[in-house]
């Protein structure tokens, strides 16, 4: 395996990523945890990353001592290098003249890290963000490729298999990146590819199998595409001895409950229980209008609903949870101070220490990418695994002022008319998510020949990779006309439909 060591930088987690498609499984440690994480995981191969930080400032993270007697081939990236170099006798200084964005690389020497794909006097496009630079290399390094502003963008000491880059090899507009650490991981370190979903599905059911023995497993089944992949491989383990339950909040979307049931219960046999929770529900939240109370309500509900049910079957040892892998990376933070709170995210979050339970997380170690492709190898339908995202909370947070059953009904059959038009136009795929948000303002309007005074829907789409930022989507107005003439049509209680044309920041995707 791989280890990666960070250093704060925003995009180590692609770093990962690249590793892993390679077919060689890696961690990220942040860098105050190398050693431990050196002694855990006994890597065949290094990676530093970048961070915001200087190399050159007082308290710049070091590279840890560890990782420098290692002696594994280790690949060193901007701010990694420069550590490295600063460390290791080298010279490090502010630059007059940083770079940022595109920036060619010239190759001057050839070298196993290139394994002819790149021969001397090639040039090719990198991804620069520096300000600092290395200036004077340690002994034992010399110069592999150059660019305009960095004589020393790409160094090595090839005895001892350390490399280093001022630019980023994670980052899509270094389009030969991927290659440079596929060598690094496959010539350089010498690393197989020997990760892949199905020994990963395998060697799972195994140690989920040692972990809960004939103990009972309880999973709390959204519907979504995590929750589904980690019941489904916690189900091949230990069979029977799962139960999971599904929580009908009736804030879903429309047949979204009855179909999740019965793909579980007809294609996987799985036991499980459908708890028809929605007049709890909807009696509790019927008039509340601030998000913030919705949200607290919703969570608590969950929580106590989920308690009775388990409790109605003796218990368990066992709480099945799909955590990924972004989840629990722990991140290196230099602002110090906590962040705060946008929304209170509804999850199952307090739920084990509450009920006494162990957790079984089997996609703990695995990005959201990768449960779909597992997904698909245990069999989920593409049309199950390519569904937009879908928040906890449901529909209450897209009907701002106050729900009540009715409203639910209006804004689930104007949601699934819009998804309709979505997938009729090709453009699922497309947008990362999309859905209607009901608004408590009515408006006046004619249809045949009489007066209306009903209900404004909004749409929202958004192109995203992660749900952090967004963009609003760009239809096409005739598609958006048809989408709204639909809803008019059909749906009784909207006479008015509008376009959300705010992306994140400074608006968020979901409307509270
Ligand atoms: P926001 O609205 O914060 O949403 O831009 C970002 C992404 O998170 C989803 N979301 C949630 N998901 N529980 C979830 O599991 C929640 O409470 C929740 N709130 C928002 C949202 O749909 C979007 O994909």
């Amino acid at each position: 395996s791989v280890l990666i060591i960070d250093f704060g930088s925003q995009v180590t987690q692609l770093i990962a990523r690249r590793v892993r498609e390679t077919g060689v499984f890696c961690e990220i440690v942040p860098f105050q945890k190398a050693e431990e994480g050196l002694e855990r995981l006994k890597p065949k191969a290094l990676i530093l990353s970048g961070s915001p930080a200087s190399a050159l400032d007082e308290n710049a993270p070091l590279v840890p001592d560890a990782i420098l007697k290692s002696g594994l081939p280790t690949f060193a990236i901007c701010f990694g290098q420069q550590a490295l170099c600063h460390q290791l006798g080298g010279t490090v200084e502010a630059g007059h003249h940083g770079e940022f964005g595109r920036s060619q690389l010239r190759v001057e020497k050839p070298s196993e890290i290139f394994s002819n794909f790149w021969s001397v006097g090639s040039e090719h496009q990198v991804w620069m963000s520096h300000g600092d630079r290395v200036t004077a290399l340690p002994e034992g390094f010399e110069v592999l490729a150059v660019s305009d502003n960095a004589p020393f963008a790409f160094i090595a000491d090839e005895a001892r298999k350390i490399y280093g880059v001022q630019f980023h090899p994670e980052v899509v507009h270094t389009p030969d990146g991927a290659k440079l650490l596929a060598n690094f991981v496959h010539n350089v370190a010498g690393l197989k590819s020997d990760w892949s979903m199905a020994a990963y599905r395998a060697e799972m059911v195994q140690k989920i199998r040692d972990q809960v023995g004939d103990k009972k497993v309880i999973c709390a089944l959204s519907g979504g595409v995590d929750s589904s992949v980690a019941a489904l491989l916690i189900h091949e383990a230990v069979g029977e001895q799962l139960t999971c339950i599904l929580v009908d909040h009736g804030l879903m979307r429309k047949n979204e409950a009855a179909e999740v049931v019965a793909m579980f219960r007809e294609h996987y046999n799985l036991h499980l229980i459908h708890v028809d929770a929605v007049d709890k529900f909807v009696g509790e939240l019927e008039g509340v209008a601030d998000p913030e109370t919705k949200r607290k309500i919703i969570g608590r509900l969950f929580i106590e609903t989920f308690e009775e049910e388990a409790a109605k079957l003796g218990g368990a040892d066992f709480l099945g949870q799909g955590t990924l892998y972004p989840d629990v990376i722990e991140s290196v933070s230099f602002s110090g101070g906590p962040s705060v709170t946008i929304k209170s995210h509804h999850n199952v979050g307090g739920l084990p220490e509450r009920m006494n339970m162990q957790l079984v997380e089997p996609l703990r170690e695995l990005f959201k990418d990768e449960v779909r492709t597992l997904g698909r190898e245990l069999g989920l339908p593409d049309s199950f695994i390519g569904r937009h995202p879908f928040p906890g909370p449901g529909l209450a947070i897209r009907l701002p002022g106050g729900v009540t059953r009715e409203k639910l009904d209006i804004l689930r059959e104007a949601d699934a008319i819009y998804l309709d038009e979505i997938r009729k136009a090709g453009l699922y795929d497309v947008i990362w998510q999309a859905f209607a948000v009901l608004l408590p303002v009515q408006t006046v309007g004619v249809m045949g020949d009489g007066r209306t005074y009903e209900f404004v829907c909004a749409l929202r789409a958004v192109t995203s990779v992660d749900g952090m930022t967004a963009d609003f989507y760009q239809y096409d107005m005739n598609f958006l006309g048809k989408a709204a003439t639909r809803i008019i049509n059909e749906v009784r209680g909207i006479n008015r439909v509008v376009y959300d044309v705010t992306s994140k920041p400074p608006g968020t995707i979901e409307w509270e």
